[in-house]
């Protein structure tokens, strides 16, 4: 992706919407060529909430992630995404980042030859001003980078970072870091964290975990994928959905998140035995391709 198609995706309407927007997802099933991977998940999301998404290794959680920000890989069979009764099916990741979304990446991709600051400096820009036509109207040095430094310093963050390629030679924290910078500085209506705090040591789950829980609030939705509970300590879910076999089965508050990480999923696979055969079976095909 170049750069300009990587800010691009990045622009959205600022905070313009209207309070208490949500994005609705019903009976949601996705295949990735051949394969169905999403099976109906049904999922509404007010913003202002946190919402924290657990399962097991490969029940689909990224792909519902992928499907939200209009990855093209992953192919819509049936169901709806709306914001605010707009349906999002049909839209690009431009489109869909201009209502609001943003994305964390599991893995965060390198682009060599654009630094971190000009990088968010177009993104931040795009996200103020949605007409802006590429190379205009930037947002005005001293501006960004006041608020730049005041963020970094927020998520401890070495400002010489900001003159680096963006995620070039980052260690796997710092790439994850850099992802809540950027969060930081656009401001979205709909977050999505999808495994931020994996290979994060403790100190840097926690400088993660503070710095989402300053940025949540009314105007911001927050999605936690993740299989460790730092992250959920400081942002606590009001609602935990568990993932098995592309499908939603469970829901419940954030007592679910912690009686998952203390015991696993076996219980939940025995309280929902279709899902589960559903999910032996993928596994045997995987393992027999
Ligand atoms: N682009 C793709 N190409 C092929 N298969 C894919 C693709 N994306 C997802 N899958 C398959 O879909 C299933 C769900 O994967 P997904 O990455 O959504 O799981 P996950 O719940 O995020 O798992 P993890 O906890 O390991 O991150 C897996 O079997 C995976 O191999
Ligand atoms: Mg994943």
């Amino acid at each position: 992706m170049t750069a300009v198609a990587f800010s691009m995706f990045f622009q959205f309407e600022g905070k313009t919407g209207t309070m208490n927007s949500v994005l609705k997802i019903e009976n949601l099933h996705v295949r990735v060529g051949e394969t169905p991977i999403l099976n109906g998940v049904t999922l509404n999301i007010r913003q202002g909430e946190i919402h924290a998404l657990m399962g097991p290794n490969g029940s689909g959680k990224s792909t519902l992630a992928y499907t939200l920000i209009g990855h093209p890989k992953y192919e819509i069979t049936e169901g709806t995404i709306e914001i605010d009764g707009v349906g999002l099916n049909e839209m690009d990741p431009c489109e869909r980042a201009r209502l609001g979304l943003f994305l964390a990446f599991q893995y965060p991709v390198t682009i060599p030859g654009v630094k971190v600051a000009d990088f968010l400096r177009h993104a931040v820009s795009n996200v103020r001003n949605p007409e802006r036509k590429e190379g205009e109207n930037l947002i005005s040095m001293r501006e960004f980078r006041t608020e730049l430094r005041q963020i970094m310093g927020q998520l401890n963050m070495d400002e010489e970072f900001a003159r680096r390629y963006l995620n070039e030679g980052f260690s796997g924290g710092e790439k994850k870091r850099m992802e809540i910078l950027q969060m930081a500085m656009l401001k979205p209506r709909f977050a999505i964290l999808d495994e931020t705090d994996s290979g994060l040591d403790s100190d840097a789950v926690r400088v993660v975990s503070e710095g989402l829980s300053k940025l949540a609030g009314p105007e911001m939705a927050v999605l936690i994928i993740t299989h460790h509970e730092r992250l959920l300590e400081y942002n606590i879910p009001q609602h935990t959905h568990v993932m098995l076999a592309g499908k939603i089965v469970e829901t419940g508050d954030a007592s679910l998140a912690h009686e998952l990480h203390a015991n696993g999923y076996a219980e939940v696979r025995k309280r929902h035995p279709e899902e589960a055969a559903r999910e032996q079976q993928t596994e045997n095909a995987a393992s027999a391709s």
